[in-house]
């Protein structure tokens, strides 16, 4: 139990609860989707409005491209600001013809249903009709974080036996350097007609423009059903490098279920923004999937965070509904709130975050600076879509994740499995409804199935429920790293730094910060011949340690802190204490200390 990721949410109690705005004041088409709502479940109807036979073909790209009226196939679904600010606009109908183009390429190479597809690319409007392209063909979709270095590539590519990925000229460099341990990858297709960077041609490349760009536009999307593989997404956990959560097809009625009724999307009016790289799960099933499967104009930017830049993107789309993370909003707050003025926000009618415990500060903050609360939404990976949510009609606690969705059954747990009494800390665990949850972690059945116990699904979170429902998130229930919402599993950055030639050992723990939640700090021990001599030495072979995690896994994996030690602490069976150096280092009980290694 980590007692001080409580620190996020000190002093709740100085929060009274918002309530829901005054409906019958607000006009009609305004008014939250969810208001008389009567399902069982929310994803109730969802296969009516997409238009499926559940029993049959369901497939997430046709639900996202084509499941709509003609009305709205030409509206607008993506409008996107490349990092110059460069503005392109793409109907449902044209991301559907570039979509087929990547199918019918994909096909011509072979490549056929259940293959897996690597997307390595820049935010850039390709990354989202590949992804598209890839679930019509029946392949299964692997996008990738675009900050990954070779190492984090490899990793995942070797895991899961991919036959293609598709990259940029700048990002295939990556890929060359791990491609000779990458005996299944037979295409690598470089996207080469946005850059004028120039790329070398080796066995096994194609050109996006060659290849993908001159096919057919019409591909009829192949047979799939709401069991088969769809998007894969590699997640963190404390053993072992990350693990693929593969989704189903049929996580699409959920996702779009949540949309309609937590993100409270309207296809008519609304111009939503998801800030999610499409590289996290929130930025495939929320900033894709869930709205483009409404009908609903998204907005994508390729620049990185930048307040004023995210306050000019809001006024000059339209923003209405926006999706957003902590450390964002808490950046926004340090920025101040002279700049938001500004700015003309009033587009903006309904706000949401998640990935990391949303702190009360952040909430009241978007009320009195962007005229509405912050709306918390709790899921993960494993989950596919949103599970403990405020919506739009609820009454928010600050400090609370919400409830979770209609027809999903939280529990607490204790150490047996069996539910704990209300109000008291415990395992935060769901019985397995939602059609969007994983289907396992590919190659590893095992793990998946010692996930579900008791006939529960095991989140890996502890939380307590309060006697309205309202469930409220006390920390990880691992060492999971959680640095300004993404995972970072202590095992993949500690086998990075052994790497490094000066390190004997290492060992890497979360460290609390006020801004990105946690920061990855890690201790090393050096082999003799590398001790440095004095502290300029010291501090530059430390540089150097953390560039070379950097470079090989990502820039948020990197240890912003390393302390040097002459040891690591270790159970007698080998196993490193992270919570025993965690414990020190916040300078808390260190705990059972009986299996520490003499
Ligand atoms: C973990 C999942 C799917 C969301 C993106 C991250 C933490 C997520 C919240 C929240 C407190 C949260 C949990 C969860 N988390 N949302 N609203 N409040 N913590 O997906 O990378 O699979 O991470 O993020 O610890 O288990 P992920």
């Amino acid at each position: 139990m980590m007692a001080e990721l409580l620190d996020v949410n000190a002093g709740v109690e100085r929060f009274a609860p918002i309530a829901p705005k005054d409906w019958a004041a607000i006009p009609e088409a305004l008014r939250p989707n969810l208001l008389g709502f009567t399902g069982q479940t929310m994803w109730e109807g969802a296969e009516a409005a997409l238009g499926l036979d559940a029993a049959g073909f369901v497939n997430k790209a046709w639900c996202a491209l084509e499941a709509h009226s003609p009305e709205i196939q030409r509206r607008t679904a993506l409008t996107w600001e490349s990092a110059t600010g460069a503005l392109e606009t793409y109907t449902f109908a044209q991301l559907n013809e570039h979509a087929n183009c990547v199918a019918n390429g994909l096909q011509s190479l072979g490549v056929t249903k259940g293959d897996r597809v690597f997307v390595f690319l820049e935010r850039i409007p390709e990354l989202y009709w590949t992804i598209l392209g890839i679930l019509k063909l029946g392949a299964i979709a692997g996008p990738l974080f675009a900050a990954f270095g070779p190492d984090a590539v490899q990793d995942r590519l070797s895991d899961s036996g991919a036959v293609a990925i598709v990259t940029s000229p700048v990002l295939k460099a990556r890929v060359d350097g791990v491609r000779d341990e990458l005996p299944n990858l037979k295409h690598v297709i470089v996207v080469d007609h946005r850059s004028t960077t120039g790329w070398q041609r080796q066995p096994g490349d194609v050109s996006y423009a060659e290849c993908i760009a001159n096919q057919s536009h019409v591909f009829k999307t192949v047979h799939t059903t709401a069991d088969d593989g769809s998007v894969m997404h590699y997640t963190s956990g404390t053993t072992g490098k990350p693990k693929g959560a593969l989704h189903r097809h049929g996580a699409i009625l959920s996702q779009w279920a949540t949309a309609k009724y937590v993100l409270d999307l309207k296809p008519e009016t609304d111009v939503y923004w998801c800030t999610a790289d499409p590289g996290w799960v929130t930025g495939t099933a929320y900033g894709m999937f869930g709205p483009w499967s409404m009908g609903v104009h998204q907005l994508v930017t390729e620049a990185p965070f930048n307040a004023s830049h995210w306050y000019r993107l809001i006024q000059d789309h339209g923003v209405t509904v926006w999706y957003t993370a902590p450390t964002a909003i808490r950046m926004l707050m340090k920025a101040g709130e002279a700049l938001p003025v500004q700015y003309d926000l009033s587009s903006l009618r309904h706000l949401c975050s998640v990935g990391e415990p949303l702190n009360p500060e952040a909430i009241v903050w978007g009320q009195k600076a962007l005229g509405h609360a912050f709306h918390d939404t709790w899921w993960q990976t494993e989950t596919g879509c949103m599970h403990v949510v405020n919506t739009p009609t609820m009454a928010i606690k600050p400090g609370s994740m919400g409830k979770p969705i209609v027809g999903i059954v939280v529990g607490i747990l204790n150490e047996q499995w069996e539910p704990v009494p209300e109000g008291e800390e415990g395992h935060l665990a769901l019985r397995p409804s939602a059609p969007s949850l994983f289907k396992t972690y590919w190659n590893r059945e095992e793990v998946y199935q010692s996930k579900f116990q008791n006939g529960w699904y095991l989140t890996g979170d502890r939380a307590w429920q309060d006697a309205d429902g309202y469930v409220w998130f006390v920390g990880r229930d691992d060492d999971v790293i959680n640095t300004a919402g993404h995972l970072v599993g202590p095992f993949e950055v500690e086998s990075a730094l052994v790497e490094h030639p000066a390190v004997a050992e290492a060992a890497v723990i979360g460290k609390p910060c006020p801004e990105r939640l946690e920061v990855v700090k890690a201790f090393v021990s050096l082999k003799t011949e590398y001790l440095p001599e004095n502290d300029e030495a010291k501090t530059k072979l430390l540089n150097d340690i953390q560039q070379f995690v950097r470079h090989r896994l990502a820039a948020h994996a990197m240890p912003r802190e390393i302390s040097l030690v002459d040891s690591i602490p270790k159970t007698r069976s080998g196993k490193i204490m992270r919570r025993l150096l965690k414990a020190r280092e916040l300078g808390l009980p260190e705990g059972d200390l009986s299996t520490l290694e003499e």
